[in-house]
């Protein structure tokens, strides 16, 4: 499974890419608010930190809208890939954008039946949001398996980004689950580095090499 970072934050991205773990970044509107940062000017940064997929979303709902605004975003960088919610005028968007060449991550998917629609009309990458699956009582882990299973059955090779990650457990069983990539927000990235035991081993190595060398 693919590592990418869920952020518009630079600071983090650079810290991340900098371990040398991630080959891409998703960006949502919410991101992007809280960065501060004008959006063609954030996304550009990020465009120069890492070499790989940089979603950006549109703001638009209009499908005519989304392709435009989508057009503009994607002049930024060859890398950027147009994030388009899962409506109607989404898919529309979708299939018009694939055609000229422009990758597309559909986003808000909570159903294998939305992502089989979205991979249909020629989305590059769907992402489907477990944490929020599972902050209404629903079990998110399913929807990857349905996914995973469904394009698997019939050969679609759409990727599946497994996001809206909360917590470590979300990226192992994502790639247990067969996901091709999660999009993984820094503060679990911190909590998936992290072992006590290797603190406690560092500590006993210096300490035993310390009491060695006096
Ligand atoms: C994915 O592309 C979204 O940006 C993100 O994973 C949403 O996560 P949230 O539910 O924590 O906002």
């Amino acid at each position: 499974m693919k590592l990418f970072i869920d952020t518009a934050n630079t600071d983090e991205i650079r810290e991340v890419n900098d371990w040398g773990v991630i080959c891409g970044v998703t960006t949502n509107p919410s991101l992007v608010a809280k960065s501060g940062r004008d959006f063609k000017e954030v996304l550009s940064e990020i465009t120069d930190i890492v070499d790989g997929p940089i979603s950006a979303e549109v703001l638009s709902l209009k499908a005519d809208e989304m392709i435009a605004e989508g057009e503009e975003l994607a002049k930024i960088n060859p890398n950027i890939v147009i994030k388009i919610p899962m409506t109607k005028e989404g898919m529309k968007a979708v299939k018009v954008l694939s055609n000229k060449g422009i990758d597309t991550n559909v986003t808000l998917i909570f159903s294998a039946n939305q992502a089989l629609l979205a991979a249909r009309a020629g989305a590059t990458y769907v992402s489907p949001f477990i944490g929020r699956m599972d902050d209404i009582g629903n079990t998110g882990y399913d929807i990857i398996a349905d996914i995973v299973q469904v394009f698997d059955i019939h050969g679609i090779d759409t990727e599946i980004i497994s996001a809206s990650i909360r917590h470590p457990m979300h990226v192992l069983e994502s790639a247990k689950l067969g996901a091709h990539i999660a999009t993984i927000p820094y503060k679990v990235y911190e909590q998936m580095l992290k072992h006590p035991l290797t603190d406690i081993g560092i500590d006993k190595f210096l300490s035993d090499w310390e009491e060695a060398n006096k």
